[in-house]
């Protein structure tokens, strides 16, 4: 069964810019699937779209729909998304700097009716996976480190108790050992509790070193995927990944021509 499915979404940006092109991708329930491409591949665009966000940012989606758990959500609001479990962690951390981190965790549950006492139990076990933010929880957001703002941000998803989270660029700006830690984190939070991640990022080895399965996007269409230990081997994957010396970045597609033509020519 799948958690998510994306099947072959168009979205264009306002009303003429085409920034993905039929893109699909599945999230199998219990899993950890990892969206990853450069700077402007369409990461966001996708997360956006599935929760619905998009809206909001005069973006259209022309083609395809979403499921979650087998259910059509396209035409739902994030609210409601949030109501049937999927959650959505915004790029850039997004917390509320002149509230302290509790006060932060708690605005995740206010499409929960919860009693003091369950909300105690949900900030505890936050505060469990999170111990960080147990210790800062009376410090006002803004004036804590990038890593704790995007705990933060995290934890405050999990107080709407999401059987999904969409986390979109959690290792930016953020120093690699906390980068480990917040990847970590996610590992128990699926191992322990089963929550499926859809994590865009950037950072593909460290994406793929915690996930199970990959696709890679560019320029708006998935030109790549596979299970996170093949790509992480992939030699085109890690030539590319890992820079070509000299040069710069050529497109994965590109490359992929190129080697391909060499090949011939040999
Ligand atoms: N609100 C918007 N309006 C117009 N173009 C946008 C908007 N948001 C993103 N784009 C464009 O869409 C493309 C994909 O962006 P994005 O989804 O943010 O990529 P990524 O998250 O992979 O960096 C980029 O070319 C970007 O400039
Ligand atoms: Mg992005």
């Amino acid at each position: 069964m799948n958690a998510l499915s994306v099947n072959n979404i168009e979205v264009i940006y306002d009303h003429v810019i085409l920034v993905l092109k039929g893109v699909s991708l599945q999230v199998p329930q219990g899993s950890i699937v990892a969206l990853l491409g450069a700077n402007g591949a369409g990461k966001s665009t996708t997360l956006k779209t599935i929760s619905t966000l998009l809206r909001g940012e005069r973006g259209d989606v022309t083609k395809g729909e979403v499921r979650f758990l087998g259910e059509r959500v396209d035409q739902l609001t994030p609210n409601e998304l949030v109501q049937r479990g999927l959650a959505q962690v915004m790029e850039g951390r997004h917390c509320f700097g002149h509230l302290t981190i509790e006060e932060n965790l708690l605005t995740g549950a206010y499409t929960r009716k919860l009693s003091r006492a369950q909300l105690r139990d949900e900030l505890d076990r936050v505060y469990r996976y999170f111990p960080r933010l147990k210790e800062r929880r009376n410090s006002q957001a803004g004036y804590t480190s990038g890593g704790e703002q995007q705990m933060c941000a995290i934890g405050r998803a999990l107080m709407a108790k999401p059987s999904m989270i969409l986390l979109d660029e959690p290792s930016m700006g953020i120093a690699p050992q906390i980068v480990d830690e917040i990847f970590g984190i996610v590992k128990d939070l699926n191992a322990n509790e089963g929550v499926s991640f859809l994590l865009a990022e950037q950072n593909t080895m460290v994406a793929l070193r915690y996930a199970d399965f990959g696709y890679i996007l560019e320029n708006g269409r998935v030109v790549m995927e596979g299970a996170a230990h093949e790509l992480a081997a992939n030699e085109d994957v890690k030539e590319f990944y890992l820079g070509v010396a000299g040069g710069g970045r050529r497109s994965f597609r590109e490359q992929k021509f190129y080697r391909r033509r060499k090949r011939w020519l040999s």
